[in-house]
């Protein structure tokens, strides 16, 4: 079977270190080993519309910004088809099809959607577009008959609504569409990386993330301000490194080559914690040790945004070029699919 890669993110918001650990770096993984037949990625606007249909500004500034990202992590559009999800209309018309065959009350199930719900404080008056988004998602899963799909956990409810909805279609109307499987990182600490604050996860709405575009200043100040282990007063009392969200940063991104760079007194990351668990280790000096960290992974990605920000006009040709080529292969789901329903009378 071929193995065809597909994810995607909204365009609400610039992406961030949690995005990093959780996904892009694991993109860029996928890229560089070149084990797939098709590698697509995309700005899901239309998906970002349902629940920001009154910002369209926002959502459009926050593309390029998205795009941008992707290229200075490393996604490169000679391995990778980057395309914007509204200029694939066949997406839309995949949607209407599936749509029959999912009942409000499982949407209403998707425990993602249920938490979205209540977040947005939609009461009586849900959005029929929002609580549609899972069966669109599954349309942009679908149209490339991706079978690997690498997520966050909070992405598991929309592949398992994917596969509900290729399950019953192929019933249905025969054997058409790829079941799809979510890819989600091995290191739990990637999947959702705590806030700066100590918060549950990274969110933009609650102010404290560190972005990949921030620049050094603005990183030192995040880091040297993280919420830490609030028992660990002076330097010499004992500290607690799990709940810590300044060791889970740690955890996720700094290598022993780093401790070799910045901090050789210590070998691993299990030094580290074992002093500092111990007591006798200040917040500052480990504080220092994730700055440099972070500013070891973000100085390479800063100067290749600062290249394509100066060359806006080949980051939308890169988009324009990935949208021709995602239509095409949408394009040609979409016959398969109209004539599995027997509904493409001029052939
Ligand atoms: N729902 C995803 C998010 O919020 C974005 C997305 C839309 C997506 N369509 C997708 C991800 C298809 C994977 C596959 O980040």
């Amino acid at each position: 079977m071929k193995k065809i890669i597909l994810t995607g993110d909204r365009p609400t918001g610039n992406l961030h270190l949690g995005h990093y650990v959780g996904s892009l770096k694991n993109r860029v993984k996928l890229q560089e080993e070149g084990n797939y037949d098709e590698m697509y990625v995309f700005i899901a606007d239309i998906q970002a519309l349902t629940d920001n249909f009154k910002n369209p500004k926002k959502v459009r500034d926050n593309i390029l910004e998205v795009v941008i990202d992707y290229l200075s992590v490393g996604l490169d559009p000679s391995k990778v088809t980057i395309f914007i999800q509204s200029m694939v209309p066949e997406l839309c018309e995949l949607t209407m099809y599936y749509m029959n065959l999912v009942t409000l009350s499982r949407l209403e199930r998707n425990p993602t959607v249920k938490s979205e719900i209540k977040q947005k404080e939609f009461g009586n008056s849900i959005p029929v577009g929002f609580l549609n988004y899972p069966i669109s998602q599954t349309a942009d899963i679908t149209a490339f008959n991706a079978n690997i799909i690498p997520v966050g956990d909070d992405q598991l409810p929309m592949i398992e609504q994917a596969r509900e909805i290729v399950r019953s279609f192929n019933s249905i109307y025969g054997e058409t569409l790829v079941e799809p499987e979510a890819m989600i990182p091995d290191s739990k600490v990637c999947r959702r990386l705590p806030g700066t604050d100590g918060k549950a996860k990274m969110s933009k709405s609650l102010g404290n993330c560190i972005y990949l575009k921030d620049d050094s200043d603005t990183v030192k100040k995040k880091v040297m301000s993280m919420y830490t282990d609030p028992n660990h007063l002076k330097v010499e009392d004992p500290g607690n490194t799990k709940d810590n969200p300044v060791f889970i940063y740690l955890e996720a991104l700094a290598t022993d080559e780093h401790f070799k760079k910045y901090l050789n007194e210590y070998k691993n990351l299990n030094e580290l914690k074992a002093h500092y668990e111990k007591g006798g280790l200040g917040d500052v000096k480990v504080k220092r040790f994730l700055y440099d960290v972070i500013e070891d992974i973000l100085t390479p990605i800063r100067e290749k945004r600062k290249y394509y920000e100066d060359n806006i006009k080949l980051v939308y040709d890169i988009l324009k070029e990935g949208s021709i080529k995602a239509e095409k292969e949408a394009a040609n789901t979409l016959k398969n699919v109209k004539r599995a329903m027997s509904i493409d009378y001029f052939n």
